[in-house]
């Protein structure tokens, strides 16, 4: 079997990873895999199941049970969960703080990751994630680490809240976001770090055309 053309994402949270990665398939007619979001369904998962985020055994057990699977519907991905469509109730911040504890658990990154590496064997695919160039496709065409300032990214997604009218504070977001940086890059497992051949690119002071460009310059 052909191996698919694989470009893999990886970077802090806010980066603009989803993004870029989104624009970049959308060019190059490649399918964008969000292993984040499954990371976040597990996480839902394991919110409705009533686990806390420290009970790494009752995450272990309630994982092996947990139905998830990916599906492409007018070119999105949807994550299901026992065959629901949970991608509304992904992108909050309860849900992202529970997929920043169960995500450290290894039982958990086993079974996304063989998921994740299936997906990438049969398609040409741009995976973003925080071990994608390191642990779930080392083998990536092209592989990218895309990473900005905390300041840069508290503002992104303080912007991003006032735009749907929610009330937030600077300070209280960067704080969240270093935060979450030292969880993703301290973890035991699949820490979050820059693999060797992996091309750093910093997007503090590039548009987000600017960044899928250089990007896209790397795969030709
Ligand atoms: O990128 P995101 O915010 O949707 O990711 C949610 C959480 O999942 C984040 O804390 C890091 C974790 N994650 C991971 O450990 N490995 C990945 N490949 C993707 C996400």
């Amino acid at each position: 079997m052909k191996k698919g053309y694989n470009i893999a994402i990886d970077g802090p949270a806010g980066a603009g990873k989803s993004t870029i990665a989104k624009q970049i398939a959308k060019k190059m007619n490649f399918i964008y895999v969000d292993t984040g979001a499954m990371y976040r369904a597990m996480a839902l998962h394991l919110i409705r199941k009533g686990i806390r985020p420290a009970d790494e055994e009752q995450i272990a057990k309630a994982c092996a049970e947990a139905d998830i699977s990916i599906e492409y519907r007018d070119g999105e991905q949807v994550v299901l969960l026992s065959g629901e469509n949970v991608n509304p109730f992904l992108r909050t911040e309860e849900v992202g703080n529970m997929a920043s504890y169960s995500s450290a658990v290894p039982a958990v990154r086993e079974k996304l990751v063989e998921l994740q590496q299936r997906l990438a064997a049969k398609a040409d695919v741009v995976m973003d994630g925080r071990d994608i160039g390191t642990v779930v496709l080392p083998d990536a065409d092209v592989k990218v680490y895309l990473t900005a300032s905390s300041a840069t990214r508290a503002k992104r997604r303080y912007l991003e809240l006032e735009e749907k009218g929610e009330a937030a504070d600077l300070a209280v977001i960067e704080q969240d976001i270093i935060d979450r940086d030292y969880r993703d890059m301290h973890r035991e497992h699949s820490p979050l770090r820059q693999a060797a051949d992996a091309v750093l690119v910093d997007s503090s002071d590039l548009t987000i055309d600017q960044v899928v460009e250089r990007i896209t310059a790397l795969c030709r």
